[in-house]
């Protein structure tokens, strides 16, 4: 293309909005819930259905599509120059169980819609355009999360992965992907792909960008996820004769330890720690608790700081469990080091949104992201978009249309200039 006519399609190229929307509310059709959210977790049927809408949809925009190991879907645009590497782009499916209709989302339905913009315009990349779907980011119904990701850039094995149960307990992951049809035979490996750079649009899932008034998020990386699994037993007996003296009561030593995890993430500060799952024993209201199971999520800029925290948890988490005898198993279940993005990447994300006149910010990402992984291995950056009321993880988790559009603007420009630089 003549630079004229570059500069032109770069001022004046922007996707369809209201197609974008179209395509997010049949997503928001599946697994709807009473609510206005989502169930759409990993490797179930909803999951199936969504995937099949995905496939039909890259096929239809002309796109070839490789399924992986981990059922990862990658839709192929091909460039001009096969030889440079590709620009990926993309997020993930499933959802939280509940969760909302835009996490993950629109990342993957907003690289679908730069698809159909470059097509209807006749636009072909100098690079392969790949456009990713990856499998259980979530990981709300088979922990943990980044799963697909995980595997793909080398932090979890697909071996391990396949063998995670789901929360109840009763399948593992790697059945259920092949049950759904989703388990394909390609590598699971980014060593099989030439991946240049990625993007990923997402929404913030945070308070700041509605906060401050601000159209477009750019963050320079994310923070460390570090994921933990405590089990506690206790001893079961009556409620009623049991003397309130002597019981060993592995509810109540949890509770202390809920304490101590909030305690020690304020008193260290520049991290956040959470318990957010539990499971209680024999979970009767007359009987003692036998046992406890329950989850520490850690999160910083700064792993060796999240370390010493989770090393002070575990240390009050002893000396609790000695004290009301109820002997005590912790177990380091996943970890992902913070991510740091591309710095070229990270300034064109801005420099975009300041060309399309939208305002906006550098942050931080405090929610984990597929390009948690992936930014491991290529150069990634992230574009956000407002959450309404800074809500997500829920059903009302909400993004404005206009801020859905505004965020594929910058995904297309971003494209269109990395697509083109080589
Ligand atoms: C992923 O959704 C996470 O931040 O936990
Ligand atoms: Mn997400
Ligand atoms: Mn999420």
């Amino acid at each position: 293309m003549a630079i004229k006519d570059w500069n032109d399609t770069l001022a004046n190229l922007r996707i369809n909005g209201a197609r974008l929307q179209e395509t997010i509310e049949v997503s928001a059709g599946i697994g709807a819930t009473d609510n206005k959210g989502l169930i759409r977790c990993a490797a179930t049927d909803e999951d199936k259905v969504m995937r099949d809408y995905f496939a039909k949809w890259v096929k239809e925009a002309g796109c070839e599509l490789t399924i992986d190991e981990m059922g990862n879907m990658f839709a192929v645009r091909p460039g001009k120059n096969r030889d440079l590497g590709a620009i990926m782009t993309g997020s993930h499916l499933d959802t939280q169980r509940p969760g909302g209709r835009f996490d993950g989302i629109l990342g993957v339905l907003a690289g679908l819609e730069v698809m159909r913009t470059l097509n209807e315009n006749n636009i072909q990349l100098e690079r392969d355009f790949i456009l990713v779907n990856w499998t259980n980011e979530e990981g709300g119904w088979f922990a943990p999360a980044c799963m697909g990701s995980g595997v793909w850039m080398g932090n979890i094995t697909k071996e391990w992965a396949y063998d995670r149960k789901d929360r109840d307990g009763e399948t593992v992951f790697g059945k259920e992907l092949e049950r759904i049809g989703y388990k394909g035979d390609f590598p699971c490996d980014y060593k099989k792909w030439n991946v240049e750079m990625a993007y990923e649009l997402h929404i913030e899932q945070g308070p700041m960008l509605e906060g401050e008034k601000l159209q477009i998020g750019a963050p320079k990386g994310i923070l460390c996820l570090h994921w933990y699994d405590i089990h506690l037993e206790g001893t079961a007996n009556q409620v009623g004769p049991t003397p309130m003296i002597g019981r060993n009561d592995a509810l109540l030593a949890f509770s202390e330890m809920n304490i101590v995890v909030n305690k020690v993430a304020h008193q260290m500060g520049n991290m956040v720690g959470t318990v957010g799952e539990i499971q209680n024993y024999p979970n009767s209201r007359n009987i003692i608790p036998s046992g406890v199971h329950f989850t520490v999520d850690i999160r910083s800029w700064d792993d060796e700081h999240a370390i010493k925290a989770w090393n002070m948890m575990k240390e009050e988490f002893e000396i609790i469990a000695k004290r009301r005898g109820c002997p005590i198993r912790t177990e380091e279940f996943w970890k992902v080091e913070h991510a740091s993005f591309d710095k070229e990447l990270w300034d064109r994300v801005v420099e975009s949104s300041d060309e399309l006149g939208y305002s906006n910010l550098r942050m931080v990402s405090g929610a984990g992201h597929d390009m948690s992984e992936v930014s491991k291995v290529t150069r990634g950056a992230m574009i956000f978009v407002p959450s309404i009321g800074g809500r997500s993880h829920v059903e009302v988790e909400d993004t404005p249309w206009e801020d859905c559009e505004r965020g594929g603007n910058v995904l297309l420009r971003c494209l269109l200039k990395s697509g083109q630089d080589y």
